[in-house]
């Protein structure tokens, strides 16, 4: 007889596996930096408003495609679009988080290191002199960061492998938590440093004239980039959802919980930046590069606080990578047990075996980690959330999204806002997606 499908235990439980896909590097390392070289208040606003206007509807459309299947990604796009053009795009969602998952994990690894490094205290004993251009020096010798990407990815099995109940929602359940806790840590520490309070401003004073064209593609991007969009996630969790859930407030408090970490994370970081007299514009290497710098140049005042600060702060890296890339690895795990009838241990060992040579291209060579990572954020994400609101707003009946996003009416809040939610699905979305596209051409 065939098992049944394993389901989250509840509201809360839904909640935290989402927030888990959602939270991750997009959060700590994407966001501060984003947002230092955009005008800092006036990039939290509009990313915001994206979020919550275009991203919110993508994710509800991809919610209801995986609830109303309960089956993987490949079958659930499969359903709505049958023949080889269905398969196609469903293979699409189905690759598109292994992609990320290739460079995710040795972004991954890269914490992992740092971490370890924190916690013999180099970048304490070492002088900020030192510390300068160190991540470059790391990365420029590949063997360490691939082990690291290695042993980032089997822990990701590690948890993958026990199953959605017992592996993704007990892992997401107390990490996610613990992850506000210690950004909150952070923040606290960032804020009681001398000069913080010029971070502080450039968090809530909005500086328009920093705002250009660019400013709204790289905010839109970060949205999707954060909340998974596009890659296959959130049709497979929600495919784990009971039918008695409300899909609309799953979806809400999802994007909330990464709306509130984002701001935090800025709030943890920029004040210190702010504090070292570091522009706060520097750019990608600005979590790898410029904090163990500004670790090591508070520590040479206050060893044991910058000490503890940098552990924290490398281990909530390390942890929201992990709970984000869990969330990539279920999507080619759950096709290969439903579609191929693989064991999930044999299936988790197949994608760790695909990913960890991808990755390890990835770590001998930089073009091949940029090429990865603007394939997935410019074409295979924004594809597939274009693919999931059609999918939702213009190829599924009318009753059956009114259905999953009302569970049948009896969800009176949302059926007074349904018009509103299809509205949101069917044009605002795809036209959002599509200007992204055409500004990002252009
Ligand atoms: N949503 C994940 C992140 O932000 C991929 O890191």
């Amino acid at each position: 007889m065939k098992t049944p499908r394993e389901c989250f235990g509840g509201r809360m439980a839904v909640i935290m596996a989402f927030a888990g896909s959602a939270i991750g590097l997009g959060n700590i390392w994407r966001f501060p930096y984003l947002l230092g070289e955009n005008g800092g208040a006036a990039f939290i606003l509009i990313y915001v408003a994206f979020t919550l206007l275009l991203s919110l509807p993508i994710f509800l459309a991809e919610s209801v495609i995986g609830r109303s299947s309960q089956a993987n990604c490949r079958a659930a796009v499969g359903f709505l679009v049958p023949g080889k053009a269905g398969h196609l795009f469903g293979l699409l969602m189905v690759v598109t988080p292994l992609w990320i998952l290739s460079y995710y994990s040795v972004v991954g690894g890269w914490s992992l290191d740092y971490f370890l490094q924190a916690v013999q205290l180099r970048f304490i004993r070492a002088t900020p002199e030192m510390i300068s251009g160190g991540f470059a020096r790391f990365i420029a010798s590949p063997w360490v960061p691939v082990a690291c990407h290695l042993a980032f990815l089997g822990v990701s099995v590690g948890v993958v492998v026990s199953g959605v109940k017992g592996g993704i929602e007990r892992f997401c359940k107390w990490s996610i938590p613990t992850l506000f806790i210690l950004i909150v840590l952070i923040a606290v520490y960032s804020l009681s440093l001398p000069g913080a309070m010029k971070g502080v401003e450039y968090l809530v004073k909005p500086d328009f004239s920093k705002v250009t064209a660019h400013t709204f593609i790289d905010a839109l991007g970060q949205s999707f980039f954060s909340l998974s969009l596009g890659t296959g996630i959130i049709i497979t969790y929600s495919s784990y959802i009971k039918k008695s859930e409300n899909l609309v407030a799953a979806g809400v408090g999802t994007a909330l919980s990464d709306l509130f970490f984002a701001i935090l994370a800025g709030f943890a970081i920029i004040p210190a930046v702010f504090s070292a007299g570091i522009a706060p514009g520097t750019g990608p290497t600005l979590l790898f590069d410029t904090l163990p710098y500004i670790f090591s140049h508070l520590g040479q005042s206050a060893p044991v606080l910058s000490a503890v600060a940098a552990i924290i702060f490398f281990a909530a890296i390390f942890l929201a990578a992990l709970t984000s890339s869990i969330s990539l690895l279920e999507v080619g795990v759950t096709y290969l047990t439903e579609e191929k009838g693989m064991k999930r241990g044999w299936a988790c060992a197949l994608l760790f075996a695909v990913c960890a040579v991808a990755g390890t291209l990835c770590c001998f060579s930089t073009s091949v980690f940029d090429f990865a990572d603007s394939a997935a954020s410019n074409v295979l994400m924004v594809l597939g959330s274009l693919l999931s609101v059609i999918l939702a707003g213009w190829v599924m009946p009318r009753q059956a999204l009114f259905r999953e996003l009302t569970n049948g009416g009896a969800l009176r809040g949302n059926a007074r806002i349904f018009t509103v939610m299809r509205i949101l699905i069917r044009y605002v979305a795809p036209v959002g997606i599509l200007v992204l596209v055409l500004s990002s051409v252009l």
